[in-house]
């Protein structure tokens, strides 16, 4: 008889249907136990299903339809319209389109309006460190994430990232904006896009023979996934900001945190799989994030491309040996060494020796007139790169990809 084929079982069944031929048969390395309890979650309870199993029940079937029936090209023509949160929907989207975004929009009944408004405030504060942050921490570590690094590389996106990069970085921008999830700010729109890329992505990836060759999994971009990359953003952040003693008021923490729960929401994860509290984050991510990150042929390509992309814009400041020391410092000596960073001498013991007193006199926590030249350097380059990452986000428009990319 025929060996059961996972991949056969998920045509037949459907992603949600195949839950079970999938624990069967999944190979015993791509099953790392799944001990979050959903009581520490913002819906408080759950089935404590392994997300790993879960993808976009309400997404998924509505785009690879589109794409099968042919309508993407035009719902993402239509939608190029719609950039605000309280706008209309444009005339002549098809209605199964229309019903699943008049739902997809609407903010989750635990939204903290208190929260998002100090958000801002922290938001504010805090712009420079994040751009930086969310750019070289949270933007690197992606490479080393191995399944979203193989996602990235083998879809359509992988071939320009350069254009990636801004559309990416448009969800940094739009998250930080004052009014990000107010009628005229953009991130409700920006993240039910991305939901409609996520799920195109997750019906044209698994027909890529490229991607299928390297892939331990079946559909891409799990609800387990997303946790995952989530992590690499306000967890990783959030880890770098207390390691560096940027002071932060528990109340702009907690705002923060509740920032990007919204967002996690607002991209398809479900409530039981969001944490509620940083005590429950860091737990998840110690679970399903520090485990999984490893070096890939394409995360390493994709590093080499991120590191190159500072000196397009910025010859000298942010040079690739400059950029690659930032990553080292940052994510640490075996991530660097994974994606092959070389090490440079005078960066890599200038941001050790002085990164630390750097922030302390930034937050004014030690006298001023001992700065040292290096620090107005240390200032330009936050300022630069905070500026290539965040500022690219603005007119960048987020659509379903139409197909994967080519070798
Ligand atoms: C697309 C954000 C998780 C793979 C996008 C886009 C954004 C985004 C803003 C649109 C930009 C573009 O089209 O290039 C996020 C966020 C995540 C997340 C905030 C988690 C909180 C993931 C994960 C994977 C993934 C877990 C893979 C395992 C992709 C791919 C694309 C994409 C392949 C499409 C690239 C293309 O245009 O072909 N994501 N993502 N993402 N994302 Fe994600």
């Amino acid at each position: 008889m025929e060996p059961v084929s996972r991949r056969k079982m998920l045509k037949a069944g459907g992603a949600l249907g195949a839950l079970g031929a999938l624990s069967v048969a999944a190979p015993a390395q791509a099953r790392s136990a799944w001990t979050w309890s959903p009581q520490g979650s913002v819906a408080g309870a759950g089935a404590g299903v392994d997300p790993r199993w879960v993808w976009d029940e309400e997404a998924d079937p509505l785009v690879a339809s589109l794409l099968d029936r042919g309508d993407a090209p035009l719902v993402n023509q239509l939608l190029r319209t719609w950039t605000k949160n309280g706008q209309p929907l444009p005339a002549g989207l098809p209605a199964d389109v229309r019903q699943f975004i008049e739902r997809a929009r609407v903010l989750p009944s635990w939204v903290d309006q208190g929260k998002l408004a100090t958000a801002v405030r922290f938001n504010e504060k805090r712009g420079l460190y994040l751009g930086v942050l969310y750019g070289l921490a949270s933007g690197m570590m992606s490479t080393v994430i191995p399944k979203e690094a193989r996602a990235v590389y083998y879809s359509k996106g992988g071939a320009d990232m350069k254009d990636r990069i801004s559309k990416t970085a448009k969800l940094g921008y739009d998250i930080g904006t004052a009014n990000a999830y107010q009628p005229d700010g953009s991130m409700i729109v920006t993240a039910v896009k991305t939901r409609l890329a996520h799920a195109g992505v997750r019906h044209l990836l698994p027909q890529s023979p490229d991607w299928a060759e390297v892939a331990p999994e079946d559909i891409p971009i799990s609800q387990r996934d997303l946790m995952v990359t989530w992590h690499s953003l306000p967890t990783t952040v959030m880890r770098k900001l207390t390691d560096w003693r940027v002071p932060i008021p528990a109340a702009e923490s907690a705002a923060f945190l509740h920032l990007w729960q919204v967002a996690a929401h607002m991209l398809g994860i479900k409530d039981e799989y969001i944490p509620a509290s940083w005590s429950e984050a860091n737990a998840q991510a110690a679970e399903v994030l520090d485990p999984v990150l490893a070096p890939t042929r394409e995360g390493n390509a994709l590093a080499d491309i991120l590191l190159g992309l500072g000196k397009e814009i910025d010859a000298g400041l942010l040079s690739k040996p400059i950029l690659g020391s930032f990553t080292r410092f940052m994510l640490g000596n075996q991530i660097a060494n994974w994606l092959q960073i070389p090490r440079d001498l005078l960066w890599d013991t200038l941001l050790r020796t002085s990164w630390g007193p750097f922030i302390a006199v930034r937050e004014a926590l030690l006298p001023f007139p001992l700065a040292p030249e290096c620090y107005w350097l240390f200032d330009e380059f936050l300022r630069k790169l905070a500026l290539l990452f965040l500022s690219e986000g603005q007119s960048i428009n987020i659509e379903i990809p139409l197909g994967n990319r080519e070798f």
